[in-house]
């Protein structure tokens, strides 16, 4: 088991991932985000597994890169810094990863969390990428996911100022689809989890794909893709129960096949 993760699965379909670093606020070290990426590659083979909630402490889920391990690296260390490699093995996890997020999401921590397909915030939250104090600039997503997601005016005003917003702030750009209580962030994430566990798990990953496309590619593009992913569905024996179980007038039963 991770030394820097706690697993738990509180849904059927559903693993609950909570980053525990707390005396760091959950700063994202090498080793977290190895065990990050460990854990998400085996997630990723059990067919147990539909859905992923991440979450942190009420303080934080993550305050971002961990400023003394980074402090350590010069130029080289951080051409050969093992975390580019961890990121992106997160960034390709195939099902869907829902943050639930409280308190501070900065820098990394805002980037981690834009690495979701899913941002739940808890009143309370602070999503902002202040490396610009540090001297630095965002390195993991933080100037590309983040325009995408709140628009450039916004984007270049977090990034150049390095001033975090709230949660509030954060849904009205489009940054987080939901706003709770924060002790409600991770039952509703989990809720949510939940509901997408029941669907057809091909149709999921396919549909998670095409719409992460969108964001990288032409109109003509993705929607050649979307056709392609979905026609291949079309072989799927879950498109055929759903369609018989509308017919049928029940419950449909997904198997993943
Ligand atoms: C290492 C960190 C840390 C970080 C907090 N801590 N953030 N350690 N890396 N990013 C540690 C503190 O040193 C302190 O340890 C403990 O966590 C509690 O933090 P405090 O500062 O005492 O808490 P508080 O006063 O409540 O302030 C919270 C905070 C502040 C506003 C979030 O900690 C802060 O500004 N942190 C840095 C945020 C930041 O700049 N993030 C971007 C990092 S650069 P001790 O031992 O003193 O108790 C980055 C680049 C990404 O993310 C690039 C990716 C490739």
């Amino acid at each position: 088991m991770p030394d820097t993760l706690l697993l738990d699965a509180p849904e059927a379909g559903v693993r609950l991932i909570t980053l525990n670093r707390p005396a760091a606020l959950n700063a994202l070290n090498t080793q977290l985000l190895g065990e990050l990426a460990a854990l998400l590659d085996e997630l990723e083979a059990d067919d147990g597994c539909r859905a992923v909630v991440l979450t942190g402490s009420q303080k934080a889920f993550a305050a971002g890169a961990d400023i003394n391990e980074m402090a350590e690296r010069d130029a080289v260390g951080i051409l050969n810094d093992p975390r580019v490699a961890h990121w992106q093995r997160i960034g390709r996890f195939p099902k869907p990863l829902i943050a639930a997020v409280n308190g501070f999401a900065l820098g990394g921590g805002c980037e981690l969390a834009m690495q979701a397909d899913i941002i739940i915030a808890g009143e309370g939250a602070r999503f902002g990428q202040p490396e610009i104090n540090l001297g630095i600039m965002p390195g993991a997503g933080g100037t590309q996911r983040l325009l995408r997601a709140v628009g450039k005016a916004m984007a270049m005003q977090m990034v150049l100022t390095g001033e975090a917003i709230d949660a509030r702030h954060a849904q009205r750009l489009g940054l987080v689809s939901e706003v709770t209580q924060p002790e409600f962030t991770v039952e509703r994430a989990l809720a949510i989890g939940r509901v997408i566990a029941s669907k057809a798990p091909l149709a999921v990953r396919l549909a998670k794909e095409a719409l992460l496309k969108a964001m990288d590619c032409d109109l003509a593009t993705g929607l050649r893709l979307e056709r392609h992913a979905f026609t291949v569905l079309a072989a799927s024996r879950d498109r055929a129960e759903g369609i018989r179980a509308f017919q049928e007038k029940r419950a449909p039963v997904f198997t993943g096949n």
